[in-house]
């Protein structure tokens, strides 16, 4: 579990997190959403620990991250991915770029990590190729890979697709869903609608804190506070919106096309039967 407590921090003179407080359990995919400048990476680095907390506490599964001693295990428990992959990414070939993330085993088993990170993430064809030949997207796959040979707990992801093209951002979703059948507890730092999705909790970030926290099965009824914030609201709520404006309610739990569809045909076959 992650447990954030009271946490206040500035950079400069003005706070840009003002006694926040949230947590994330076990399994669970939570996503923050808010403005530019709302201060959702610095949340990022702080839960990461790349950042030094100094108001306020963070527990990792009950390790506390003001214990200086602690930062190498919570390192090793929460992996992040940033928005751009090339400030993460320091060697030419893939191969050497994840064997630096793993530390203290056998060649046999650093040789197993990586091919297992690169399943993962699709990109097991280019294990020895080099990184400049390839595309944002890719790069943006072997950075999580990066992060998946450490065996985190929790992965962080911020704004993993902002910089990226509609087919890269779709094989990331893709691995997003993949990583979340696999039971990773994820924080997806995001404003796009279709990300706010994957996550069963949406924290909405203003002014240093959590204005809101909505349940994704009451995204929905919610819809107002997301557009209050300017959030687009991801296109199958926005249908389900407007369908609920014009009288016609429909029952979804799991806000995909594909559910909108079968319901929808379900209905039609309803009243077809009627
Ligand atoms: N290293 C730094 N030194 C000084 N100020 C910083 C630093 N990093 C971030 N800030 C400032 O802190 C505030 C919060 O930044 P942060 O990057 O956490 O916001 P964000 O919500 O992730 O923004 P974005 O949507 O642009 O990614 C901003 O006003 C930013 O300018
Ligand atoms: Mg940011």
């Amino acid at each position: 579990m992650i447990k954030v407590e009271n946490v206040s921090f500035k950079y400069e003179d003005e706070y840009v997190l003002k006694d926040l407080k949230f947590s994330v359990n076990e399994g669970e995919i939570i996503a923050i959403v808010g403005k530019n400048g709302s201060g959702k990476s610095t949340i990022g680095k702080l839960v990461s620990g790349i950042i030094k907390l100094k108001e306020g506490h963070i527990y990792i599964d009950d390790i506390d991250i003001l214990n200086k001693k602690n930062i190498k295990l919570i390192r090793n428990k929460v992996g992040i991915v940033f928005q751009n992959p090339e400030n993460q990414i320091i060697f030419n070939n893939i191969y050497d770029e994840l064997a630096f993330s793993i530390k203290d085993v056998s060649q046999k088993e650093i040789e197993e990590k990586i091919e297992n990170a690169l399943s993962n993430v699709d990109m097991i064809k280019y294990k020895n190729h080099e990184l400049y030949t390839l595309s944002l997207g890719q790069k943006q796959r072997i950075a999580i890979a990066e992060t998946l040979v450490r065996n985190p707990k929790y992965i962080i992801l911020d704004e993993p697709t902002s910089m990226i093209d509609s087919s890269g951002k779709h094989k990331i979703h893709e691995i997003i869903k993949k990583l979340k059948k696999s039971g990773y507890t994820m924080v997806c730092i995001t404003n796009l609608a279709e990300e706010i999705l994957f996550a069963d909790r949406v924290l909405i970030l203003d002014n240093g804190k959590i204005a809101h926290e909505i349940q994704k099965k009451d995204l929905l009824e919610k819809i107002d506070i997301l557009k209050q914030y300017n959030i687009k609201e991801p296109t199958v709520l926005e249908i389900l919106y407007k369908l609920k404006e014009n009288g016609i309610k429909l029952d979804i739990k799991d806000f995909t096309v594909d559910n909108l569809v079968e319901t929808i045909k379900g209905r039609i076959f309803n009243e077809k039967s009627n």
